[in-house]
Parts: C-alpha cells; sequence; structure tokens
C-alpha cells in the first residue's frame, strides 16, 4: 500500500484516501501516481459499484504540491500530468463521489471536480487559488467549472481565486450537498450504497449517456463501446466464436 494514499475495499464500494495531512494532502508526483495506479484495477472491475476519494486529517487536498510546481516547466504542463489522471477518474465506469472535509483548492478543487458527485462537511473552503501563485488552474477547472456552476460564477472564482465556504458551494451547485462537519465520509458511503442498490448496468450506462454531453467527450468511443457491448452479450458472437475455437476438432 502506497505511503501517500490509502485504498479500502467495502463490499462494492472502494475508497481512495489522500494519505498526505502534513502537508494538507498536497497532491504531490507519487501521490498522483499512486492514485493512476490504483485505477487501472478499478477500470476493469465488474463487482465495482461506487469509488470514492477523500483526503486523511480533516482536509481533502490543498491543491497541487507547490514546491514540485514551482520547478516544473511548459513539457510537463503540456504532458497534463494531473489533468490526465482526473480525466480517467471522470471516465471510470462508476460514479465517483468525492467525500469533502477542510480544503479543497486548486488541484484539490480539480479532483473533486472530476468525480460525479460533490459532498462536503461544514467545514469546507473550496475554490481555485491559481492566479495568486501566477498559474491558472490547468487540471480541468476551465472547463469542468463553468459546466458545473456556470460561466459567470466559474469567472469570479477563477478570477479572483476566492475560496467559497459549504454553504455557498452548495447553494450554486459546487457541492451536492453539505453535511456536518467531520461526516461527508460517512455520507458518501451512505450515497454509494444507495447507488449500489441500483441496476448495475443502469448506472454505468447512465453515467456513459450523462458523460457523452460532454462537448469535449469522443462520441465516437462511446458509441464504440456501447456498440460492443451489446454485441458481446449477443449469442451470435459466442456462436461464431466456438465455431472457430471448435473448428479444428471437426
Ligand atoms: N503544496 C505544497 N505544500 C503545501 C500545500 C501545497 N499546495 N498546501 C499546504 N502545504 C504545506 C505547507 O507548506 C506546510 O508545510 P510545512 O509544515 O512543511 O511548512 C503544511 O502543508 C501545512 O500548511 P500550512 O500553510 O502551515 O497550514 P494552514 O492550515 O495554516 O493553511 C492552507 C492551510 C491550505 C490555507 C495553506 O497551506 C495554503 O494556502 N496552501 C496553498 C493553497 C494553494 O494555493 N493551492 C493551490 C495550489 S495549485
Amino acid at each position: 500500500m502506497s505511503e501517500v494514499l490509502r485504498t479500502e475495499r467495502r463490499d462494492g464500494v472502494t475508497i481512495l484516501t489522500l494519505h498526505r495531512p502534513d502537508k494538507r494532502n498536497a497532491l504531490n508526483l507519487e501521490m498522483v501516481q499512486a492514485l493512476a495506479g490504483a485505477l487501472v484495477p478499478l477500470a476493469g472491475d465488474p463487482e465495482l459499484r461506487a469509488v470514492i476519494l477523500t483526503g486523511a486529517g480533516g482536509n481533502f487536498a490543498a491543491g497541487a504540491d507547490i514546491a514540485e510546481l514551482r520547478e516544473r516547466g511548459s513539457a510537463e504542463a503540456l504532458a497534463s500530468i494531473n489533468g490526465g489522471l482526473f480525466r480517467r477518474i471522470e471516465e471510470l465506469p462508476v460514479p465517483v463521489i468525492a467525500a469533502l472535509e477542510g480544503f479543497a483548492l486548486g488541484g484539490g478543487c480539480e479532483l473533486a471536480l472530476a468525480a460525479d458527485l460533490r459532498i462536503g462537511g461544514a467545514s469546507v473552503r473550496i475554490g481555485q487559488p491559481e492566479v495568486g501563485l501566477g498559474i491558472l488552474p490547468g487540471a480541468g477547472a476551465t472547463h469542468r467549472l463553468p459546466r458545473l456552476i456556470g460561466f459567470g460564477r466559474a469567472k469570479e472564482l477563477i478570477f479572483t481565486g476566492c475560496l467559497l465556504e459549504a454553504p455557498e458551494a452548495e447553494r450554486i451547485g459546487l457541492l451536492n450537498r453539505v453535511v456536518p462537519e467531520g461526516q461527508a465520509l460517512s455520507a458518501a458511503l451512505e450515497m454509494a450504497a444507495t447507488i449500489a442498490a441500483q441496476g448495475a448496468t443502469a448506472i454505468r450506462l447512465a453515467k456513459l449517456a450523462l458523460n457523452a454531453q460532454r462537448h469535449d467527450v469522443d462520441v465516437s468511443h462511446t458509441l464504440e463501446s456501447v456498440a460492443q457491448a451489446l454485441l458481446f452479450e449477443g449469442a451470435e458472437k459466442r456462436e461464431r466464436m466456438t465455431a472457430f475455437l471448435e473448428r479444428k476438432r471437426r
């Protein structure tokens, strides 16, 4: 198990906990790589019903690791390491719930934006303070935030770097709901259990269809995988593949 990422499985729900509490769970390369590694088996896990992202020590994440960011150049920015990871999170086949407490800033806010649902404890302070550091939020906020809360509000958050408290974040739709401080994870587990009680394939296909609304989504890829999924369940595929595999025995 990685030092900076804890993974726990409860029935069909995987909980991924960012674990660098002394650094407010700032997302360093080690954590990003651990998260990327954790996603690989999840993406192909037929028993998986939901994923919860959370942070240790009363905070979600205070952003990308500024000490690492300071040393990165344009090649690393273009490689979009965090952006690529967050996209894979968004494209996980099951609902992803971000359970937030305390700070969810910068890359931490962008990670929460890549989740399908966000539940916040009353202590949440969320925002995109990157411009104060002379950069922009480059891991999804410029497109996910306007989709979620509208262009005007997204521009205000990104241009001013202001942080929102939980009630305001809920009011504008940045948080799905606010719960008492310290209860975000238990509320997320409850929501995951509700989701897990629904039709598993229905949930997966609903997520695919909802994500296909994104203007940047590769609809041809979605169509291809839905079409292939239909064929994989059909009788003809089994008959034809069996005929091939048994051809030498006849
Ligand atoms: N990157 C690297 N280290 C970070 C960090 C980040 N994004 N956020 C916090 N840390 C580190 C601090 O440097 C400090 O390390 P140290 O104990 O070795 O000095 C430790 O985490 C605790 O932070 P501190 O500022 O002392 O805690 P606080 O509770 O007073 O304040 C924050 C918390 C989140 C308000 C403050 O740390 C902060 O503003 N962080 C940066 C937020 C940001 O700009 N994020 C966007 C990055 S793209």
